[in-house]
């Protein structure tokens, strides 16, 4: 089967993102097949695809949704739009672009999962999508994709639009499910209970991304096996990556999942055209501000799940972010841990106060007041965060962001200590003054 454009194919649409637009493009017909079959049969052939879900754990969405427990009403789905990590930006472009695509994947998946109640949150710092959404919203509602007996049948669900306030935690499952409640967005502790079992208001609730829900409508039309045909063994389909950085084409590039390689994406003309200035490449992050760093020696592997677990980092939230050799590496991993200590919501001591005390040490590094066991201490806090350093990371916290501090930490330090060095050494020849954090 040739390889196209699934999730992004009316991105040069004009108007894709009305419903007369998206009918035109073929849109609704998804939903209309899915219609046709029984829900357990949809559920089916989302299995087949082997879908992995795109916010950044992998999870196979046919999976999970068999994990809500049988005959407990109602359960909901909630779609996570938060989409907040530096660099990330595609989900972002799925709902200004094609929101009706999105929409339909909600459909498609309340109707196999049995549930009437669906909760689109999208992030709050997001205008054009919140409105590209609301109105693709009231135009399905009042088309009859949504509301009471869609399409004629005895299929009911509302979709409720809810605006996020901009936090970065809020994109964690049970954060975003806290601030749904009207609480604040702070993740809840799992184990025992996950939120297909235990979610929102306490019922079963599916959570997925809203990259994971946009390719419902091409597997529901065109077979689950025709999704898994592209791409690799596991990493089925396709995917969206977002390359930033000192590339020559910056962008969202949506590639056959798996099979593409770094130095594809990176270097390809017809995706980020390489490094910009013709400079060197010095690193990059490999999908994320939480992922450990990759080098040159990584660039030929693909764009595959397993295989960049297995290489020691992930593909988390499909950001690509490239540094080049002029790049500072202490100021890039200063940079980062301030992101993370900025947005850590605070619940847990050694993410509020472990991620405060990085970016502190890392800011008296950078200013060159540095204390000369300032690595070791560094490393101390990290170590009560993250203890090993391993990966997938051991942690000491409710939720995983308090170890994303770390992986830079890790990574600046494990390739590039000689920076740290210079810095230190600088900071003895200079007197000590008290340095402002930020
Ligand atoms: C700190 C943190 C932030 C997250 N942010 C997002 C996000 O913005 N969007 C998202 O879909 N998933 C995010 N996730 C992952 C979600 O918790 C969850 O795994 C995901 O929404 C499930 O959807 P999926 O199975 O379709 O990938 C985040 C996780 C963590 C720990
Ligand atoms: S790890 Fe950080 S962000 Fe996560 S719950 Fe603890 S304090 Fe909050």
């Amino acid at each position: 089967m040739a390889v196209d454009h699934i999730i992004t194919k009316r991105f040069n649409i004009v108007d894709a993102h009305t419903l007369d637009g998206y009918l035109a493009s073929g849109g609704y017909r998804g939903l209309r097949r899915a219609l046709e079959m029984v829900p357990s049969d949809v559920h089916e052939e989302v299995k087949t695809a082997s879908l992995l879900g795109r916010g950044g754990a992998g999870f196979p969405a046919g999976v999970k949704w068999g994990f809500c427990p049988p005959g407990v009403w109602p359960r909901y789905l909630v779609v996570n739009g938060d989409e907040s990590e530096p660099g990330t930006y595609k989900d972002r472009l799925l709902m200004e672009r094609d929101p009706h695509q999105l929409i339909e994947g909600c459909l498609i998946a309340s109707y196999a999962l049995g549930l009437s109640q669906c909760f689109l949150y999208v992030r709050g710092e997001m205008a054009e999508a919140q409105e590209r959404v609301a109105a693709a919203l009231n135009e399905a509602y009042e088309a009859g994709y949504i509301g009471k007996n869609i399409c004629g049948t005895d299929f009911s669900v509302d979709i409720v639009l809810h605006w996020g306030a901009g936090a970065y935690i809020v994109g964690e499952e049970t954060a975003l499910l806290e601030s749904l409640e009207g609480r604040r967005g702070m993740p809840r502790l799992k184990p025992p209970a996950f939120p297909a079992s235990f979610g929102l208001y306490g019922k079963p609730t599916i959570v997925n991304n809203v990259e994971t829900l946009s390719n419902l409508p091409w597997i529901i039309e065109h077979g689950g096996a025709a999704f898994a045909e592209l791409g690799g063994e596991q990493s089925t389909g396709t995917r969206m990556f977002a390359v930033s950085g000192h590339v020559k084409r910056p962008g969202v590039y949506e590639v056959e999942f798996g099979v593409t390689t770094f130095r594809e994406i990176i270097y390809a003309d017809e995706y980020a055209g390489g490094i910009a200035g013709g400079r060197e490449l010095k690193c990059f992050i490999p999908g994320g501000a939480s992922a450990p760093w990759f080098y040159e020696e990584h660039l030929d592997l693909p764009l595959d799940k397993a295989t960049v677990d297995q290489a020691g980092s992930m593909l988390g939230s499909g950001a690509i972010v490239v540094m080049d050799e002029t790049t500072d590496a202490v100021a890039a991993c200063h940079n980062l841990v301030r992101f993370f200590a900025r947005e850590s919501c605070g619940k847990c001591t050694p993410c509020r106060e472990g991620t405060a005390w990085m970016e502190q040490i890392l800011s008296r590094v950078l200013h060159r007041q540095a204390r000369p066991d300032d690595l070791d201490l560094l490393l101390d806090i990290c170590d009560n965060i993250s203890p090993g350093f391993a990966w997938p990371p051991k942690m000491t916290t409710i939720c995983p962001l308090g170890p994303s501090a770390v992986s830079p930490v890790i990574s600046a330090l494990g390739r590039f200590k000689d920076e740290f060095e210079t810095y230190i050494a600088q900071s003895q020849a200079r007197p000590r003054i008290p340095v402002a954090s930020g």
